[in-house]
């Protein structure tokens, strides 16, 4: 039953009132909801959410975190959005269970991407799941893998992918406006990030499930930067500026010059700004030869000097000119000898994340790939991971992207696949 007709048949149910209000389109018809399960309810979880909210035909019956005080902000959001009292869990598997979860909002921190969204997928589930897609790219390969075994529609929450002034940047190097592209930069510099100091280890808050936190991670003792948000900086959770910022970049990028895999990558940086007990670098640059075209990473932590007056942004430079794109729009600059056209710079577009929560919606209902369909959101997470995996073996790695291996170097392999702690078991992880 397509959508209109399936809303039509919910009306009909439905008192001579309730029914006008489902026309006029302010509520939405029983049959048509989507009932979204979020878990990890903690900055980003719940911007999602309020964002799914935007939607009248969503609605959220549980919301799951380790931590109460999370989960209490979860609820109240709930509560205020749509004046329900949503369910509460501390188990996430609790909420994949459920009859009345259609869809699953994954945003806990990226250790905890790929079980979820592969129990999801085994459940009949879709997923919007947080970017970057996992914290290794074997967990991405065995997302992708129970999305296609189980059918799902699975989107990775790199937003700016739905983003118009971003897909006109994207759409004008692919229709040649600057030549041949033979050199892709991509920068973030953010002064707004800094030291994060030493706290002591030690007892996890009160209403926290540190265990459950840690999941698949290995067995760490609690240190308060080693948790909300900060988990950024630790590699047993997640990897840094390069993956947290590289991917929204990186996406823009990859969206331009296609899906040919690098086949070199290196990278230097290190903690040269930063006395805290964070272990990513705070400066890092990753080199990556393509085949046709070179591609730099560089990130930087306390200080926002950037390219073109942008504090971060990607830049593309072809034959006849370079194409420079960040949220505040974009600008063509011909090459000085040829000036085959004028200069010129386009405004930003609005908030990309309505959109690009909306383009999932309607695959839901339609069962059509979305944007930033899983398989992509592999492929250029990935991209990002082998900057890390270069900088941590400190060698450049020859990748072989069929096998989605590093060319005989068994410490970058380690680094590619994952161990997760028992009990904990990623179905679908090739070799395991
Ligand atoms: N798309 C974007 O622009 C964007 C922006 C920020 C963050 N993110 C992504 O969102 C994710 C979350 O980031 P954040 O900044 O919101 O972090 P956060 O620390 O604020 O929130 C993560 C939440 O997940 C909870 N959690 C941890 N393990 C859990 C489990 N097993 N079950 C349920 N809940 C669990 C934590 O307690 C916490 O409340 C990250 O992967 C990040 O990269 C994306």
């Amino acid at each position: 039953m397509g959508a209109p007709a399936a809303a039509a048949a919910g009306a009909a149910m439905l008192s001579a009132n309730e029914a006008a209000s489902y026309a006029s389109g302010r509520q939405v018809a029983p049959s048509n909801r989507l009932r979204v399960g979020l878990i990890g309810c903690g900055g980003m979880g719940r911007g999602d959410l309020a964002t799914f909210f935007l939607n009248p035909e969503v609605d959220c019956p549980i919301v799951c975190d380790v931590d109460d005080a999370m989960l209490a902000q979860g609820v109240a959001l709930v509560k205020q959005q749509r004046g329900n009292t949503p369910a509460t869990v501390k188990d996430f598997r609790r909420v994949i269970d459920r009859k009345d979860v259609d869809v699953v909002l994954v945003a806990t921190p990226d250790h905890w991407h790929a079980l979820p969204t592969v129990y999801a997928c085994q459940a009949g589930k879709d997923v919007y799941c947080e970017k970057p897609l996992a914290k290794t790219i074997a967990e991405g390969r065995a997302m992708v893998e129970a999305a296609r075994r189980h059918n799902r529609v699975v989107q990775m929450g790199t937003q700016w992918r739905s983003g118009i002034h971003f897909g006109a940047a994207v759409e004008a190097v692919r229709s040649g406006r600057i030549g041949k592209v033979r050199q892709v930069r991509c920068w973030a510099f953010h002064d707004w990030l800094g030291d994060v100091g030493h706290p002591k280890d030690g007892m996890p808050p009160a209403g926290v499930d540190y265990d459950m936190w840690l999941g698949p991670a290995p067995k760490h003792v609690f240190n308060p930067n080693r948790f909300h948000f900060n988990f950024r900086w630790f590699w047993d959770y997640a990897g840094g500026l390069m993956t947290d910022w590289g991917v929204h970049l990186l996406n823009i990028a990859m969206w331009a010059m296609g899906t040919d895999p690098p086949k070199h990558v290196s990278s230097i940086g290190g903690k040269f700004a930063l006395d805290d007990n964070s272990e990513t670098p705070d400066t890092q640059t990753a080199i990556y030869e393509f085949p046709t075209y070179t591609l730099t990473w560089e990130h930087r932590v306390g200080s926002g000097l950037g390219m073109n007056g942008r504090t971060w942004g990607i830049w593309f430079t072809g034959s006849d000119g370079a194409l420079i794109v960040d949220d505040a729009g974009w600008e063509i600059i011909p090459e000085p000898k040829k000036k085959r056209w004028e200069a010129a710079k386009f405004p930003g577009s609005v908030d990309a994340r309505p959109a690009h929560v909306r383009n999932f919606l309607d695959c839901v209902k339609s069962r059509q790939k979305p944007v930033e369909d899983v398989e992509f959101g592999h492929f250029m997470s990935g991209v990002a991971h082998l900057g890390n995996v270069a900088y941590r073996t400190g060698r450049t790695i020859t990748w072989d992207a069929a096998k989605e291996r590093a060319v005989g170097d068994p410490a970058a392999n380690a680094l590619i696949t994952c161990q997760y702690r028992r009990p904990w078991r990623l179905p679908y992880l090739k070799g395991a």
